[in-house]
């Protein structure tokens, strides 16, 4: 059983690992999410330790006083989209690590990118860095949006160790993946989107917003079937989990929070894709009621949440 050893199977919905293959994931409960991976001579066990150990600084960290730790709301940054900045709980926090879940297409690069115009129009430093475009495309999209100054940079890159480097040296302020599922680790020997690369290198980013204090936006697909692991394992490891959903043939588009550490849950932003990008819906209601007949007698208006389907 020479081969055993080198692959494990793990749950496509919830990350878990077992040695052996499960109709049905005793941890999730999901039906059929099993696959087969390489892992290279446990690997990811130590990895995540090795890495926790290092971004907590080289010395040994020290229990401190509760009272001695501040944190003003102003320490939040302001996404200069209202719509955004709600679901977050008022902005974004420094250190923290932030998943953009949602459909192929629904608009996910275009609301980081125009995010990423408005923090680096106030002047800080912003580093998006694309795994799935080259830099002309991310260009023609940010055409789209408007005219950058100079303080965004882009950078085309899958390999994580050098992000990690190239984030240790210059501590850019935000930090966006685009996506997740591109990224990869030399050390672990499954291929990009496996589940292993995803919690892997989900777990670096994780330690290095924590130790750099930058916060960091992973972009994560949702897929149903494929081998493409869904960002839904990711939802306990990260800070704040958001996903964009809409509906693929009207222009809106919501961004709901399923899990945030620094605000409510119960916001939702509304948008609506334009050919200068997303713009905001401020009255969402009086929006979605457009277009329904005229001066018709007898309406019902009826409000229902469509079950969350990934
Ligand atoms: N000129 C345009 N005018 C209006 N809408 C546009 C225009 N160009 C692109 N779009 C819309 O933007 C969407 C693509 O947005 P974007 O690339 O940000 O999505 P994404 O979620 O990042 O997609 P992917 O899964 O491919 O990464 C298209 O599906 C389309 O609806
Ligand atoms: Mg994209
Ligand atoms: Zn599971």
């Amino acid at each position: 059983m020479a081969k055993a050893k080198n692959t494990a199977f793990f749950c496509k919905e919830c990350g878990y690992e077992s040695a052996k293959w499960f109709g049905q994931c005793p941890a999730c409960k999901e039906w059929n999410t099993f696959v087969e991976e390489p892992v290279g001579k446990s690997k990811s066990a130590k990895g995540i330790a090795g890495i926790s150990h290092r971004a907590e600084a080289s010395s040994v960290p020290v229990p401190v006083e509760i009272n001695s730790v501040s944190f003003e709301e102003n320490d939040r940054t302001s996404t200069g989209i209202t719509e955004l900045d709600r679901v977050l709980g008022g902005g974004i926090v420094a250190g923290s690590l932030v998943l953009v879940g949602g459909d192929p297409g629904i608009g996910k690069s275009t609301l980081l990118l125009q995010m990423c115009y408005n923090i680096s129009e106030a002047g800080r430093d912003v580093l998006y860095i694309s795994g799935e475009e080259s830099l002309k495309q991310i260009k023609l999209r940010a055409d789209r949006i408007g005219r950058f100054n100079g303080t965004l940079k882009l950078l085309c890159e899958t390999n994580l160790d050098n992000i990690e480097d190239i984030l240790t040296r210059n501590k850019p302020e935000v930090v966006i993946i685009d996506s997740i599922q591109t990224m990869y680790k030399d050390d672990v020997a499954a291929a990009p989107g496996s589940v292993s690369q995803v919690r892997e290198t989900t777990s670096v980013l994780m330690q290095l917003a924590k130790g750099l204090n930058i916060t960091i936006f992973i972009v994560g697909h949702v897929t149903k079937e494929g081998t493409v692991a869904g960002p839904r394992m990711l939802e306990h490891m990260v800070d704040t989990v958001l996903y964009f959903e809409g509906d693929r043939y009207a222009s809106y588009r919501i961004l709901r929070g399923v899990k945030n550490r620094f605000g409510s849950t119960n916001e939702i932003g509304v948008f609506e894709m334009q050919q200068s990008g997303l713009a905001e819906v401020e009255n969402p209601s009086e929006y979605m009621l457009n277009g329904r007949p005229e001066n018709a007698s007898g309406q019902l208006l009826c409000a229902f949440l469509k079950e969350h389907v990934l």
